[in-house]
């Protein structure tokens, strides 16, 4: 990495994993060939994540949305993250990695809720890298569910109205406990956040690359923190005041 210090390090760098399906459209192969190589650009990704000491790396896997595609697509999709999942976690773990799933757990299959614990449970005490992974995640779903829970509470008289602040709806996201992301990435040259972390996503900094998810590697990991590092992020304070207000 350069040495640019206008932005310090990300803690928290947050991935739309987008273009498998067009990576192996380009090479006359079948979707589910980019959704593979797009788990190989997943382990890398992770490694490079937990060498520059970043503390959260938050990638979308599958969009409460998904669900429309095609069932095959759908099924190898949710076949990769159990296979991910069941070749992967010793390793991670071994590496001190915690995992956190992100998204709606109650319409999943029993097969894959129980290895979603699995890996939560296992990786649970560890301190470097936390891998949030996103699944079956769609923002506007996350912040009703939340909302639903604060007006379960005051319904119930656990709480009162004017205690739903910003503060305690993120404390009710599946989120809670995790800081926003300093950084957001978009691969395949799609500029939009198809439901991902809307109400997270507040102050943070976009970067939109041309290069579909599979070749996305170590290198295009660092230069994005390099890009990140040259921000200005204001809080809408002015730049000198930005440690105050973002703190
Ligand atoms: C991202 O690649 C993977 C998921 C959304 C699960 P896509 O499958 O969306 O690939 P494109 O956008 O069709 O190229
Ligand atoms: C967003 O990609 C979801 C994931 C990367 C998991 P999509 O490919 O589903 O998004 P749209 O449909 O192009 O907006
Ligand atoms: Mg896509």
């Amino acid at each position: 990495m350069s040495d640019i210090t206008r932005s310090s390090l990300p803690e928290h760098v947050a991935i739309i994993m987008d273009g498998n399906g067009r990576w192996a459209k380009q090479r006359g192969l079948p979707r589910i060939m980019g959704h593979r190589r797009g788990v190989e650009a997943v382990r890398e990704t992770v490694r490079a994540a937990g060498e520059c000491g970043l503390k959260y790396l938050t990638l979308f896997a599958f969009s409460s949305e998904n669900w429309r595609r095609p069932v095959s697509e759908v099924n190898d999709l949710l076949g990769l993250l159990k296979a991910f999942i069941r070749r992967d976690l010793a390793d991670l773990h071994k590496e001190n990695v915690r995992i956190r799933v992100i998204g709606d757990r109650d319409s999943l299959n029993d097969d894959i809720s129980a290895l979603l614990i699995e890996a939560e449970q296992t990786t649970r005490d560890n301190t470097a890298l936390t891998l949030v992974i996103a699944f079956n995640y769609g923002s506007r779903d996350e912040i009703a569910r939340a909302a639903a829970s604060l007006a379960r509470d005051v319904a119930l008289g656990k709480i009162d109205v004017s205690a739903v602040t910003p503060d305690a709806i993120t404390a009710r996201l599946d989120t809670a406990g995790i800081p926003d992301p300093d950084l957001i990435i978009r691969t395949s040259g799609e500029e939009r956040l198809s439901n991902f972390l809307l109400w997270q996503a507040a102050y943070s900094e976009f970067l939109f690359i041309p290069d579909y998810w599979p070749d996305f590697d170590r290198k295009t990991f660092f230069s994005a923190i390099d890009q990140y590092m040259t921000r200005d992020r204001r809080f809408g304070g002015l730049p000198d005041q930005v440690a105050v207000a973002g703190a």
